[in-house]
């Protein structure tokens, strides 16, 4: 916001990162983010407070606030309503409060009544960005939707002033109504989330009948209709977003009393689990005796991000270290935040030192740096030579051609040659 020329008050309870914020310490890796924070800072144009105090006088009030999953699977409301509740009282009558937290469906409308006790108005404008590219999916989104009462055009022009910039560049807006606005974004998260289960469905399939399921999703994704975006098999979907978000909303349908509609969600989320079960069994099955050494690399529920919160990643490493392996594990990002919540772990910084007398590899999170690992360098400091990518993200071909056993999610499992040394 504070890049297309606004002046940017940004309000945190933590103050800690408030204060970090303001000396330009982003609180996570992001790929630009301290360079966008750094041009704030020099412009005068943003600045960071722990006090609601100073968010009066705004004009337009964003609500960024998180909505994790609850006990029930349901999303918590609770630091969303705290942060409207502290704001009503700095909002003057013709403020404009943009929703952009994920919500249940009908909570904007909720928000809408107490935003409009003060004189202001609400407008719902969920965000699709994607961790890693949250600054290129923020000022160059595929679509912008706003969701209003119906008629109101000054909400609409407001925002309209807002993004001007990026509405000039010709991005498509939509204008509806609160709960259609709150339902793009979990639908959106869903059917995303569907795709990328149906592929590691296929990926099962292909495993038992020995068809390459990269193939099978190159020659799927040249259907136009299909696509290959978010069709990449591997070890299934986490992170702060899509498994809270599909939990979240089959426990709104169940209690519109549609659940049924969302049954096969049920079913998405239980292929994304047994791709984690596939790749624990496949390393034990290496691994029988259940000792022994293994190099986990990748600990973050994507790359270009530290994020580890329901990373599937993180989760296969806990599970193998359960089972009695030693793991060591490295991550370009994700290191420190995996340590605090895994200090049984070992923890590497070149990857290289992760894998020094691993009896298994694992590639758990498809970082550019694992896909340019050298496999000779690689197998000179293994104790054995077996790889299991389960990211697809290696070059197969050199890694067996400096002598490794390549398991690949969504192959079928090579045989095991013994080699007879001289
Ligand atoms: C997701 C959505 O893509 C965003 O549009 C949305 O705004 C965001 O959630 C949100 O709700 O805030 P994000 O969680 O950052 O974004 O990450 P994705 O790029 O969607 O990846 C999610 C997971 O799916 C990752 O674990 C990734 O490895 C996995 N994935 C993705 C696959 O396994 N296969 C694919 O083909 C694509």
């Amino acid at each position: 916001m504070a890049s297309l020329g606004h002046d940017v008050i940004g309000i945190d309870v933590d103050e800690k990162k408030a204060a970090a914020l303001a000396r330009g310490e982003a609180p996570f890796f992001e790929p630009g983010l301290p360079e966008f924070l750094a041009a704030g800072a020099h412009t005068g144009r943003l600045a960071f407070s722990s006090d609601v105090e100073h968010a009066r006088g705004s004009s337009v009030h964003f609500l960024a606030i998180g909505t994790p999953q609850g006990v029930s699977g349901a999303a918590d409301l609770s630091y969303l309503f705290t942060a409207v509740t502290e704001l009503l009282p700095v909002l003057r009558p013709g403020n404009l409060v943009v929703g952009k937290s994920t919500v249940p469906v009908g909570v904007a409308a909720q928000i809408a009544v107490l935003v409009e006790s003060t004189g202001a108005s609400l407008a719902w404008n969920p965000e699709f960005l994607r961790e890693g590219r949250a600054i290129k999916d923020t000022l160059e989104p595929d679509r912008m939707v706003y969701g209003v009462r119906e008629g109101d055009t000054a909400a609409v022009a407001m925002l309209d002033e807002v993004y001007a910039p990026l509405l000039a560049g010709g991005i498509p807006r939509m204008i509806t109504d609160y709960a259609t606005a709150e339902l793009v974004k979990v639908a959106a998260n869903a059917f995303l989330a569907t795709k990328i289960s149906f592929i590691n469905a296929m990926a099962e399939i292909a495993e038992a009948s020995g068809a390459d399921i990269d193939q099978l999703a190159d020659a799927l994704g040249q259907d136009p209709r299909i696509g290959r975006r978010f069709l990449n098999a591997g070890l299934g979907f986490g992170g702060g977003c899509l498994p809270k978000d599909i939990r979240g909303f089959m426990a709104r349908a169940d209690e519109l009393g549609v659940g049924e509609s969302l049954g096969f969600l049920r079913e998405v989320e239980g292929v994304n689990l047994r791709r984690r079960d596939r790749v624990v069994e496949l390393a034990l099955d290496e691994l029988p005796s259940r000792s022994g050494r293994v190099a986990v690399l990748g600990l973050a529920f994507k790359p270009d991000s530290d994020d580890v919160r329901d990373s599937p990643a993180l989760d296969v490493a806990a599970r193998l270290a359960a089972e009695g392996l030693d793991v060591v594990a490295s991550d370009p990002e994700a290191n420190e935040k995996a340590r605090a919540s895994h200090p049984q772990l070992e923890y590497r910084v070149d990857p290289l030192d992760a894998i020094v007398g691993a009896e298994l590899v694992l590639v758990l999170t498809e970082w550019r740096q694992f896909a340019a690992l050298d496999p000779r360098a690689a197998g000179a400091v293994a104790r054995q030579r077996t790889i299991i990518d389960a990211r697809g993200c290696i070059d197969a071909d050199l890694w067996r051609s400096a002598g490794w056993r390549v398991i690949s999610l969504g192959h079928a499992v090579p045989a095991r040659v013994t080699q007879l040394v001289a």
